[in-house]
């Protein structure tokens, strides 16, 4: 791939904004850790299956090992990096439920709890384990995943709703 076909994106990364020269091939994946240097959101199955590449863009996870990196021009993303200073309620919950052996697939499951939380404050386990659904572990942490979200949503809630 000559570096004539590269081209130059902007857009907002946890919470900066910043420029990049991509390929027209690379992936959101590629991006991160081969121009910032991020490898939060890792390729497993590179077919939108595992949710291990997981990233939030415009406010939505999407799969990072399928989505062009040249698309998210002008878009904020933002990932696991973004709280690796000042862990939230659901990381701490995870931690706390003992929620991964190996971690590979713990920033996927991190991000999409925030997003579950995000819409549904109080799900039930059937609510947690369908919205949870794409998102695979390959160490079978699962029924600690499950506490961890629901240890995650106990903490999140105003005092006077739990
Ligand atoms: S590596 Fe992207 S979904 Fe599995
Ligand atoms: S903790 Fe190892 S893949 Fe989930």
């Amino acid at each position: 791939m000559s570096a004539t076909s590269r081209r130059t994106i902007r857009f907002t990364l946890n919470d900066q904004p910043v420029t990049a020269e991509v390929a027209p091939h690379w992936t959101l994946v590629d991006l991160l850790q081969r121009c910032f240097d991020l490898f939060g959101a890792r390729e497993s199955c590179a077919q939108g299956l595992c949710g291990c590449c997981t990233v939030v863009l415009d406010g939505k996870a999407v799969s990072g090992c399928l989505y062009l990196a040249a698309l998210a021009d002008g878009a904020t993303i933002q990932t696991i990096e973004q709280s690796a200073q000042h862990l939230d309620p659901v990381q701490n919950a995870f931690i706390e439920a003992g929620a991964f052996q190996c971690g590979f697939c713990t920033p996927g499951f991190v991000l999409m709890t925030r997003q579950l939380l995000a819409s549904n404050p109080d799900p039930s386990e059937d609510d947690i384990r369908h919205y949870l659904a794409g998102n695979l572990c390959r160490c079978g942490a699962y029924p600690q995943i499950i506490a961890a979200v629901k240890i995650a949503a106990r903490n999140s809630r105003p005092a006077s709703s739990s």
